[in-house]
């Protein structure tokens, strides 16, 4: 597989190396304009490749400088260079040799932010998924293995800190100002596991016991005067591998782990082997500048990136269509690790909302695709939701369907064959499947089709025979490049609850499998009957959300109720009341629609929402979730078609002053119960009480036509997690008063000097809801605040505003297009990856009304008439428009 310039790369064609790599050494001569990389790498000739074959290495904006073979210079004539490759012929055969490759970079100027570049004075890279060809010419792909030592030499009053994958073996002063350091990586790695940082950085330390009694040293780098912004990370660190010892057996497997953080970086962060780098919003966090949600996000990403020491980096994937091997795996791996560390329920309602509102959306747009895709032109447009979520959830469903002890066999027998391999999802299906015995060659199908499986269900009750049928229809929408789909294997984990509240099992179950509560759906219609079911019952399905499918079941309202007072599972308790909820908000959108200006709402509904609320016995934290309503972009995904964003915003915001007009003193007992006083603390239980004030907070502004609660909220606020909310309900609910004025020019003010604080500052006002919005996002950019060459201001401000602001970017004159499409063209110059994350934002268009998505079409029409354009925008254009 070529370097991908915008031709299109096929799994199909995927085909070994015709040369294998056995060592690499690598030399840095950091200058911050001219970095010099000497590349010494051993490498033979594939068994069976003929003599004549010439080498071929990928390469990207690099300045080659000399080529040599076993230390001899070769002629020019021996080689080709062109913009993306060096081709090298004549070589020795029979024998290993070592290619000598120099080339110099330019750190500076690389505002990509892939391959060596700056970020704030630090030397850093990014190597995934290719960026280490922008280094040095290399066979750069996942399934070319090589043990690598690294040479750092640098200025050394400007990088006391030079740091490379694996264990340090050393450092020195040449005695002229410069200084090196040494690193050695025993574990063989692909190349977009390598790493560098240099510079002047400050540490934090700690040291880890493992399980065989090996201690390990753990270093997180941060910039100096943030060090004790570190403190959470590294606790969340030392949990994450205590964790993956207990949870799967992994132990770590150098002397050392390090942690940098750095301010300008395109993702969340990259699990380079011993190296993770980090963009500093997911490490650095106090009480005064991080929410709730920062902390938790910290605790997950520092333990996602942990675990992929093992699922990543012990056994990586063949090819970048495997992408899901690690990444749908290691989702899957920090979920649970954070449902361990926290509750399970609430954590589980809050990825399904995510996966609802990311992964369902993208799979029923023009950028569809399946979890294992077969085609790509552009690489990074592949690190998507249903890479990352539904390949997590389809690692989920094999736990399901085997029964956790059967699925952590599954897991030994896959790190015990793999270990230090490249490899495929087939392989990894064919260890549970060697496990357990189970055929999973229908389930793998939950790789291959793209879309999400829509699941009709009908129940009915035979009182005589006293047996439960159910009807179920299984129907996989078209995708793109995908027409006609093979029906699934679908674990639709179930309960049966009688009216006194108690679960009944079934004694038979005919024409289908069922199994610790789980139903397996195979067929695309189905008939399953239930014996021995002594009254009617009610369905509780798709407990746990065990499959990610759309079900639909004309589910009585009385069993909704019934199931959202009393299922004994907290998560299904939850979706019956989002279920219940979204019923009212649909029906609120179509009668406004026709003309309507008031709404009802089921008094059940309100009911329920009040109990639950005030129920003590329900953790704060759950009953804070039951409080957040579906959202604007679940209500327009519902209705998928014909979508007026400013009608649902109107509809949902009558149907929470209906909602929230009875629940008044209830919000006030939550709002004004005493203060815990004493330290903060990140822990679940402590954020859970404080989810609960803001959305109580949330609640008050719809039944309370006053600023006055939030802005006392604002003024008493001892934490980001109540301070930002505070500020959103002023600047989303009462833009127009002195007091969000007030707050937003305090909050900017206070927190001038703090990128990440600000990033919120941003974001908040770039969700304000209305047509307004866009006019003071175009002042904000103007703002010394903003740093236009920073991702995660670019992200806050611009991506907020696209991705999150329904009323504001879908503004009827399509003014909000007008303006991303000028702001993609513009960002595309310095930073393609981030370009083409904002624009993602644009991939629902095909679902809005008429007038905005001819609005909508022109802006991307504008965006591919640009040129240039990179390969990462294209790709999005062309699809979208396809
Ligand atoms: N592999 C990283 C992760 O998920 C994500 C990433 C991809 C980071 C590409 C940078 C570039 O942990
Ligand atoms: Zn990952």
């Amino acid at each position: 597989m070529e370097a991908t310039t915008g031709q299109v790369i096929h799994l199909a064609d995927y085909r070994p190396t015709d040369f294998v790599v056995e060592r690499v050494d690598l030399t840095f001569e950091l200058d911050p304009t001219e970095t010099l990389v000497i590349q010494r790498t051993l490498m033979h000739r594939r068994e069976g490749v003929a003599d004549d074959v010439p080498l071929v290495l990928d390469g990207d904006e690099l300045n080659l400088k000399a080529v040599a073979i076993d230390g001899n210079p070769i002629p020019e004539s021996q080689y080709d260079v062109s913009d993306r490759a060096l081709v090298i012929r004549d070589l020795p055969t029979g024998t290993t040799f070592e290619v000598t490759v120099e080339t110099i970079i330019n750190p500076e100027a690389n505002t990509k932010l892939m391959g060596l570049y700056r970020t704030n004075g630090t030397y850093c890279t990014q190597c995934e998924a290719e960026g280490f060809r922008r280094i040095t010419y290399f066979m750069d792909r996942p399934d070319v293995l090589g043990v690598y030592t690294i040479t750092i030499i640098g200025d050394g009053a400007a990088n006391p800190v030079m740091l490379s994958n694996g264990n340090f073996l050393g450092a020195g002063d040449y005695g002229d100002g410069r200084r090196f350091a040494a690193w050695y990586d025993p574990h063989p790695k692909p190349s977009y596991l390598f790493a560098l940082v240099a510079g002047d950085l400050g540490v934090v330390e700690d040291t880890f016991t493992t399980m065989s009694e090996r201690e390990v040293a753990l270093k997180i780098y941060v910039e100096h005067g943030k060090e004790a912004r570190a403190a959470y990370a590294m606790d969340a660190l030392k949990r994450s591998m205590t964790w993956d010892e207990q949870a799967f057996g992994r132990e770590y497997d150098l002397d050392i782990f390090m942690i940098v953080a750095v301010s300008d970086f395109n993702m969340g962060a990259m699990e380079n082997k011993g190296l993770n780098v980090f963009n500093d919003k997911y490490i650095l966090a106090d009480p005064e500048t991080a929410t709730d949600q920062d902390y938790a996000n910290i605790e997950a990403i520092v333990a996602h990136e942990y675990f992929h020491n093992w699922t990543g980096n012990r056994i990586t994937c063949r090819d970048w269509f495997q992408l899901c091997l690690k990444e749908g795996l290691t989702v899957y791996r920090d979920h649970e690790f954070s449902a361990d560390q926290r509750s399970r329920a609430v954590k589980r309602i809050a990825e399904v909302r995510h996966l609802k509102s990311e992964q369902f959306a993208e799979d029923s747009g023009p950028l569809a695709h399946p979890v294992r895709p077969t085609q790509f032109r552009e690489i990074n447009n592949f690190y998507t939701t249903t890479v990352y979520e539904k390949g997590s959830e389809v690692t989920r469903m094999i736990a399901t369907l085997l029964g956790r002890p059967m699925f952590r066999k599954g897991m030994d027998l896959y790190f015990e064959r793999h270990d230090g391999g490249a490899v495929t999802i087939e392989d990894f299906v064919r260890c549970f499947e060697d496990a357990s015995g189970r055929d999973l060659g229908q389930f793998s199908r939950w790789y291959h089709q793209a879309g999400t499986p829509v699941v009709t269900v009908s129940a009915r009750y035979d009182a005589g025979a006293k047996t439960l049928t159910m009807d179920v229809e299984q129907m996989i929408p078209p995708t793109p490049g995908q027409q006609v789909k093979e029906p699934m294997h679908i674990p639709l984990a179930m309960g049966f609850i009688l009216d006194n509240g108690t679960e009944v099992q079934p004694t038979g179950v005919s024409g289908g499998e069922y199994a610790d509560g789980v139903l397996h759906l195979t067929e695309r219609t189905q008939s399953i009957t239930f014996e021995g079911i002594s009254s009617r019952p009610v369905l509780s399905l798709n407990r746990g959300f065990s499959a990610p499918i759309n079900l639909h079941y004309d589910m009585p309202v009385e069993d909704m109720v019934q199931i959202a007072r009393h299922d004994s599972d907290l998560f299904s308790r939850w979706q019956a009341i989002n279920q219940l909820a979204l019923r009212d908000l649909l029906k609120a959108v179509k009668e406004m629609t026709a003309g309507a200006t008031q709404v009802a709402v089921d008094a059940e509904l309100i009911a329920i929402l009040r109990d639950s609320i005030s129920d003590d016995s329900l953790e704060p934290a759950f009953r804070a979730q039951i409080m957040a309503l579906p959202s604007e972009a679940d209500i327009a995904r519902e209705i998928g078609k014909d979508i007026d964003p400013e009608m649902i915003h109107a509809a949902r915001n009558a149907v929470m002053a209906a909602v929230t007009a009875p629940a008044g003193t209830v919000l006030a007992d939550i709002l004004d119960a005493p203060r815990r006083v004493g330290s903060f603390s990140p822990d679940a239980a402590s954020a859970g009480i404080r989810a609960l004030r803001n959305a109580a907070l949330t609640w008050m502004s719809y039944c309370e036509p006053s600023p006055d609660r939030a802005a006392k909220a604002f003024a008493e606020a001892d934490n980001m997690t109540e301070l930002a909310h505070a500020l959103s309900v002023l600047a989303h609910r009462f833009s127009e008063t002195e007091s969000a004025k007030q707050a937003v020019a305090a909050f900017g003010d206070r927190f001038a000097e703090n990128a990440l604080v600000l990033d919120k500052w941003f974001s908040i006002q770039a969700t304000v809801p209305g047509p307004a919005t866009l006019a003071s996002v175009e002042a904000l950019m103007q703002s010394p605040r903003f740093a236009a060459g920073n991702p995660n201001r670019l992200r806050s401000l611009i991506g907020s505003f696209a991705m999150a602001n329904p009323t504001g970017f879908h503004r009827k004159d399509g003014a909000g297009y007008a303006f991303l499409a000028n702001q993609i063209i513009a960002i595309d110059k310095r930073n393609p990856q981030v370009a083409a994350r904002i624009l993602t934002s644009m991939r629902s268009w095909r679902s809005l009304e008429s007038t905005r998505a001819g609005l909508a079409r022109n802006a991307l029409v504008t965006i591919g008439a640009a040129s240039p354009l990179s390969t990462d925008v294209r790709d999005l254009v062309d699809r979208m428009l396809e």
